[in-house]
């Protein structure tokens, strides 16, 4: 028997991914209300249909500041409390050189993994402060231990997306909330595992990335806020 996260609402942004739907579906087996959160309803109603008891849809565009503010507001109004943000936004651009590299992708970059971090961080600040638990993290990459010239704008952005989540945990220092930052190389899915059997032995489990984000809930805030963990299979 794991955590009971029962009369919980957690918001997980990016939810239609890989990592976005995985986390949905093991907050919503510890009992949670989860807030799939994304642009596409479609894609969310996919969500939904894994466990409609406790998944609900939200659109929203988080790169849109009033927007998220808005959809915060509207979130707080309809379920009283936010007890987490799980930032699973996600978007890739990279594979040339620095001087060969577009300068566009870092603009994709920076409003995908930067500025949805801010807006979602900001607007659900009080909320994740109220809650007696609240919990804010987000997926990183262990490239950044050793940047590759191949990947700099993607990793540019993961690095500010890093310092801006820990200057978050700076503002939740002597509290019950934390943020907290996870990194992977990459990340597998059941199916991409089941394509290739003996494939992915550096990647993480996307499974995995849930269930450690759910354990968030079972560990002291002082022990994880601006922590900086490596997830491995
Ligand atoms: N995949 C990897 O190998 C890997 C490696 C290291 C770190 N990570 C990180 O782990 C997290 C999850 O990865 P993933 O591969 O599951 O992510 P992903 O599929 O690339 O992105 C997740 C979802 O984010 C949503 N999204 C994009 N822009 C949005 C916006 N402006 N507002 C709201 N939603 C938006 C998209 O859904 P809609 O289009 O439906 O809105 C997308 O399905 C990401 O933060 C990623 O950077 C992943």
């Amino acid at each position: 028997m794991g955590i009971d996260l029962n009369g919980n609402v957690i918001v997980v942004a990016g939810a239609a991914g890989d990592q976005g739907r995985a986390t949905c579906a093991a907050f919503a087996a510890a009992g949670a209300t989860v807030v799939a959160a994304g642009r596409d309803s479609g894609r969310l109603d996919e969500v939904v249909a894994l466990d409609p008891e406790h998944i609900v849809a939200s659109v929203v565009d988080l790169s849109e500041d009033t927007a998220t503010k808005q959809w915060a507001d509207a979130l707080l109004a309809e379920h009283g409390r936010v007890d987490g943000l799980m930032h699973l936004v996600g978007g890739w651009r990279g594979g040339k050189g620095i001087v060969e590299c577009d300068l566009a992708d870092w603009d994709v970059l920076e409003a995908s993994l930067i500025r949805t971090l801010q807006h979602a961080t900001r607007a659900l600040h009080g909320p994740i402060l109220q809650s007696p638990h609240g919990r804010i993290a987000i997926i990183s990459s262990t490239g950044l231990e050793k940047p590759r010239a191949t990947n700099a704008a993607y990793l540019a952005a993961k690095a500010g997306s890093e310092m801006w989540l820990r200057a978050v945990a700076d503002s939740y220092k002597e509290s019950d909330a934390a943020a907290v930052i996870g990194r992977v190389m990459a990340l597998v899915t059941p199916q991409m595992q089941a394509e290739k059997p003996d494939g992915y032995k550096k990647f993480t489990p996307v499974e995995k990335v849930a269930e450690w984000l759910v354990g968030l809930y079972e560990r002291p805030a002082d022990e994880v806020n601006a922590l900086i963990e490596t997830i491995s299979r």
